[in-house]
């Protein structure tokens, strides 16, 4: 990252402050059915406490496009324009519907590259991912079939496959891969949403999850790339048209679509920063809680160079937080 004033910053101790509003304000809505208003609160929350950040950003995973998107959309300029410059991925929300119902693992979510390192998905919504925590890095390939690579996770971990636990979306399209996975005898976490904190807890000893397989958010994908590059775990994908048009647009959009994408070309640099902020309670997080004219918070901040995962617990004082 170019911040030649000062190398050794940690930018995600300051993009934390940034989860944790979008956290606090989203969590008002939690279970309140209205997704859009959770959602929106987060944005608005997140920008705001964005323009302070000393850095000159650009959004290249924001809410979408301009048109559709009044605020942190893709190409945005963020920050308060001041060096290093880089490029952001934001998820004010991951697991909006998780946030409305009330459901666990919604979090909300950051991440930040120097400038240009950043993959852009462009047209490609989706993407096929499998993820896995250090003590399995360099044991996966998504080529390969998910009877194989469970086989050499659980050599790589040391433990049979019986006591390996499958993280999967639980989406029609993965009846395939579930039934595959069943098979091989391992266990399934099956999670309504959120595969951003599902990747994440393949590597967070603790959270009971051994690896992530099957097709989720390719924004999604790169934001796990991230905290998975910082954390020393390994992810792979291949991008997933949903149907011929997707395909066409995506390969005359110039992606290669067979190219098995490593976490290298998702975040093109060795120094990354990323931080989550818990909105419901979850395997890697509690969610925010509010107590005697407090809001607290949990977080997880984290920063490639140095490989340094912190958990950092915030107490907002309500009266004078709403004043910031
Ligand atoms: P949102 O919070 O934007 O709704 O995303 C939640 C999520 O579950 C992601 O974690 C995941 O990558 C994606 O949706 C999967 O997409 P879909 O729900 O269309 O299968």
């Amino acid at each position: 990252m170019s911040d030649s004033r000062n190398p050794e910053r940690n930018l995600a101790l300051e993009l934390v402050r940034v989860t944790e509003v979008a956290a606090i304000a989203a969590s008002r809505f939690m279970g309140r059915g209205d997704k859009e208003a959770a959602d929106g609160a987060a944005v608005d929350a997140m920008r705001q406490q964005l323009s302070v950040v000393a850095m000159d950003g650009t959004v290249i995973i924001g809410e979408g496009e301009k048109d559709e998107a009044p605020m942190l959309f893709n190409g945005e300029k963020i920050g308060n324009g001041e060096p290093p410059v880089v490029d952001i991925a934001v998820d004010p929300i991951d697991g909006t519907t998780l946030t409305a119902l009330g459901r666990a693992n919604a979090l909300a979510v950051i991440a930040a590259s120097e400038g240009g390192s950043m993959f852009d998905p462009g047209p490609c919504v989706y993407m096929e991912k499998i993820a896995v925590g250090p003590d399995a890095a360099g044991s996966i390939d998504i080529t390969r079939s998910p009877t194989e690579n469970l086989h050499s996770i659980a050599e790589a971990k040391n433990k049979p496959v019986e006591n390996l636990t499958a993280v999967i979306l639980d989406r029609d399209r993965h009846g395939e891969l579930i039934k595959e996975v069943r098979a091989s005898g391992a266990r399934i976490r099956l999670i309504p949403d959120g595969d951003v904190a599902g990747a994440i807890s393949t590597a967070w000893a603790g959270a009971g999850a051994d690896v992530l397989f099957g097709i989720g958010g390719t924004p999604e994908g790169v934001i796990s790339a991230a905290a998975l590059m910082c954390m020393g775990g390994e992810q792979q994908g291949l991008l997933w048209p949903r149907n011929e048009a997707e395909r066409k647009e995506a390969i005359e959009a110039g992606f290669d679509l067979k190219k098995v994408l490593h976490i290298s070309d998702m975040v093109n640099t060795d120094n990354c920063f990323f931080a989550a902020t818990g909105i419901t309670d979850g395997d890697l997080l509690e969610g925010v809680r509010f107590e005697r004219g407090v809001a607290k918070t949990q977080s997880l901040v984290m920063r490639s160079a140095s490989g340094t995962v912190r958990l950092i617990e915030g107490h907002h004082q309500l009266e004078k937080y709403s004043k910031l």
